[in-house]
């Protein structure tokens, strides 16, 4: 099992088995920890995604980061939780690991949060749309579960107006 040693990361697409096990739950909120989490926001920005997951790069952790660019502002969910409050949307989403590929995924709307931050602390939050969406695909990926397995109609690069790439 990979630690938080990589010298340098790079996305890991599909496929991969990697993007496909289970991570490891965090259990120590170190330094090396914190360096991991900065690699990885840099990793996701230089692929101008909205959010990222451990295993992206290759690391089989419960550690990801969302980040729209919005009030919401930088996340980074460790041992995250989601609990389903209400509603169901149906939009496109991407992922870092399928370049070029996008299709509309069918998910819950309201959501709840519990995660730990890089200091072992426990939060919780609420989102809806583009937020709750982008949570929860990250929290997919630290159990191996990737979007493409809840498509439901893939969508053309072409047809897309705009997108994100999580
Ligand atoms: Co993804």
């Amino acid at each position: 099992m990979e630690d938080f040693t990589l010298t340098e990361l790079k996305i890991v697409t599909a496929p991969d088995e990697r993007l496909e096990t289970k991570c490891e739950e965090v259990t120590e909120f170190n330094q090396e920890l914190h360096d991991f989490l900065d690699d990885l926001f840099d990793l996701m920005m230089e692929h101008d995604g909205i959010g990222i997951a451990a295993p992206q790069a290759g690391v089989l952790k419960q550690a990801a980061i969302v980040y729209l660019d919005d009030e919401s502002g930088i996340i980074e969910m460790i041992n995250p939780k989601i609990d389903v409050l209400s509603g169901e949307e149906t939009e496109v989403e991407g992922c870092l690991s399928f370049p070029g590929i996008f299709g509309e995924v069918k998910r819950p709307d309201k959501i709840r949060l519990t995660a730990q931050d890089r200091n072992g602390k426990e939060f919780t939050l609420e989102a809806n749309g583009y937020l709750s969406r982008a949570i929860q695909h990250e929290a997919d990926h630290l159990e191996g579960l990737l979007f493409t397995s809840k498509v439901i109609k893939y969508v053309k690069e072409e047809d897309l107006e705009g997108y994100e790439e999580e």
